[in-house]
């Protein structure tokens, strides 16, 4: 028999255009979604909440949570300060706004999930608590890493940061619904990096900044994870006992982020470091790197790393 029963065709020849589009938009959506399962665009009811499993759910993965909650939810003041800095580039001021309300969704999925793991959790006054204690210069008009080549680098090493940190979390975590979140924030922070990455290479044609500067606003930045900001995120969000005392909280995030952390994360932020900088990620400035990396973060987190 050459072809299947004409009965079988006529429902699909008498259906409207409109139906036919529809069911091919909705097919090709789903191949896309099944091809990109955590790209862009998604939203607070994609998140599979129904899943949560409050046995699956770790104390200190849920003290990093919270501190991490403070920090993305901080994003709209990051956004105002880059839109100040690059004022006269609306294109890329559309760019920053959008990527600060991505942090922001970021911090709020974070921030929810941990008010499932511990129901007295109030994410809204532990994040004003974190607000009293800390805040970006946003009325600044110039870079504070005194160019906006150095900014754009900066911000380089801060994705490198935010997109190994959730990729190590949701490779170390059990609870799904904390898994599935960081899943989508990881995929969102490489995305981010590439943003900065475009925009550093093209300021750096007319706002040339040599490889030693480069490196030397990529270090800065990066030991600048022991400032007030995480540790003030991890007091608050916590809500630990005063006074505030920065080297303790700094010390006491770190140790327990860094317990995530395998060799193969700390290899692609060094390729990704060793990219910003200017440098070859396969050179030996990027080998280097990524070992360093993996010395100090696996010393660092070696209280709360479990075996892989
Ligand atoms: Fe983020
Ligand atoms: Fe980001």
């Amino acid at each position: 028999m050459p072809c299947a029963s004409p009965r079988k065709w006529l429902p699909l020849q008498a259906a409207p255009t409109k139906t036919i589009v529809a069911i091919a938009a909705a097919w090709l959506r789903s191949v896309l979604l099944s091809v990109m399962p955590h790209s862009r665009n998604w939203t607070l009811s994609d998140i599979p909440w129904g899943h949560f499993q409050a046995a699956r759910v770790d104390p200190d993965v849920l003290k990093v949570v919270k501190a991490a909650a403070m920090v993305e939810r901080n994003g709209a003041d990051y956004g105002r300060y880059l839109c100040n800095v690059f004022a006269d580039d609306p294109t890329f001021c559309d760019l920053a706004r959008t990527w600060a309300t991505e942090e922001e969704q970021h911090g709020i999925a974070l921030g929810r999930w941990a008010e499932l793991a511990d129901p007295n959790y109030k994410f809204d006054s532990a994040f004003q608590q974190f607000r009293d204690l800390y805040q970006i210069p946003v009325d600044a008009t110039a870079s504070v890493r005194g160019s906006r080549t150095g900014e754009l680098c900066a911000r380089c090493v801060v994705e490198t940061g935010t997109s190994s940190f959730y990729s190590a979390l949701r490779d170390g975590v059990d609870e799904p619904v904390l898994k599935a979140i960081c899943a989508k924030i990881a995929a969102d922070e490489f995305r981010h990096y590439k943003l900065f990455l475009n925009a550093m290479q093209r300021y750096s044609t007319h706002e040339p900044l040599s490889v030693a500067a480069r490196l030397r606003i990529a270090l800065g930045r990066m030991n600048e994870a022991d400032d007030d900001e995480l540790a003030s995120a991890y007091f608050a969000g916590n809500a630990l006992p005063g006074p505030y005392d920065r080297n303790a909280s700094a010390a006491a995030y770190s140790a327990r982020a860094f317990g995530f952390y395998r060799q193969r994360h700390t290899k692609r932020a060094g390729h990704m470091i060793a990219q910003a900088v200017g440098l070859s990620p396969d050179g030996v400035f990027g080998q280097l790197m990524q070992k360093v990396m993996w010395l100090v973060i696996g010393f660092m987190g070696r209280r709360f790393r479990t075996a892989a």
